[in-house]
């Protein structure tokens, strides 16, 4: 982020979850993943601005409802733990347009999180070096951490703590599709767990360990049919009939890649074009209330 002029403009751009295998359960109640986290140039845009009102804050949040407490708000959270590290007392104002939608598997909060801490830390001229950042912004999400590297591909282990930077990634293009429910991330992973006791998925939990890494082939994005969500098939069948559907729509449109993001609510299809793209979302629009062309993120400061 650049020069420190008081106030900075950024997107706080969604991701999607290109291949999301989920390992074993830890002694902590975290799982392990495996997972291709891509952040597109699409998503919320939060402005901040200081003033001389100390240790005061107001958020604003615009685009949607949230029946949320804001003591709760992410953003709040991440100033709260921000101003306990550092002692930063600057009173600030923060507008946040919002237009990821909310449960919906695009990482929308952790995303306006990580992209909170960041600019604290600027406007606050720095004093929190990249692990520190890390290191805060993974006790308020498992996705933090991902949005806190500003990079637009890694590959994600661990609970989410753990960023491999992806780069060479080609040029492609995406088309969100959220069904107008949400998605419990708690609830799902339960779900998840549940999923694997009964006695007649016999797959086994795929442990980090003894699953094939697909790490070692990642560097190069386009390994279509290693790529999996394991979400997708512990969902009740009227939720499952709806993603599969999605997911049929894009492939049927020319998506070379279509799945579940997170653990839902929302679809992507990935294309290698921006017509298709475009195309495509056009045909999807009429049948679902959230659709959404976007490509690769390129730039995050929107002004300062
Ligand atoms: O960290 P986050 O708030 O996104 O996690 C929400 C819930 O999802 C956690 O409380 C946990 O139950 C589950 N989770 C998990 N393993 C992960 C990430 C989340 O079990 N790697």
């Amino acid at each position: 982020m650049s020069e420190n002029t008081g106030k900075i403009t950024v997107l706080a751009p969604a991701k999607v979850n290109l291949h999301l295998a989920v390992k074993e359960k830890r002694p902590d109640g975290f799982h392990n993943l495996e997972s291709v986290f891509l952040a597109v140039n699409f998503g919320d845009t939060l402005h901040f601005m200081l003033n001389n009102h100390e240790n005061s804050h107001d958020l604003t949040m615009e685009g949607m409802n949230f029946s949320l407490p804001a003591e709760k708000n992410i953003i709040n959270r991440a100033l709260s733990v921000f101003r306990a590290k550092t002692g930063f007392s600057k009173g600030i104002a923060i507008r946040a347009e919002k237009r990821i939608p909310v449960g919906g598997g695009l990482g929308g909060g952790s995303s306006n999180a990580a992209y909170a801490l960041l600019a604290f830390n600027k406007l606050a001229g720095s004093p929190l070096d990249k692990n520190a950042l890390l290191e805060l912004g993974s006790a308020l999400g498992s996705d933090v951490p991902f949005f806190i590297y500003e990079t637009a591909a890694a590959w994600v282990t661990g609970r989410g703590e753990f960023i491999n930077p992806l780069n060479n990634i080609p040029q492609l293009f995406f088309v969100l599709v959220n069904p107008g429910f949400q998605s419990d991330t708690a609830s799902a992973f339960r779900l998840l767990d549940e999923y694997r006791k009964n006695p007649r998925y016999d797959a086994g939990i795929p442990s980090s360990k003894n699953e094939n890494n697909l790490f070692p082939g990642i560097q190069e994005i386009g390994s279509w049919l290693k790529y999996r969500n394991d979400f997708l098939q512990v969902f009740d069948e009227k939720e499952r009939s709806v993603y599969n559907e999605i997911i049929f729509q894009l492939t049927e449109q020319g998506a070379v890649y279509a799945n579940l993001s997170g653990a839902g609510s929302t679809c992507f299809g990935v294309f290698n074009n921006i017509e298709q793209a475009q195309k495509t979302a056009q045909v999807l629009r009429e049948r679902w209330p959230f659709v959404q062309e976007c490509g690769l993120l390129e730039n995050t400061i929107l002004s300062t």
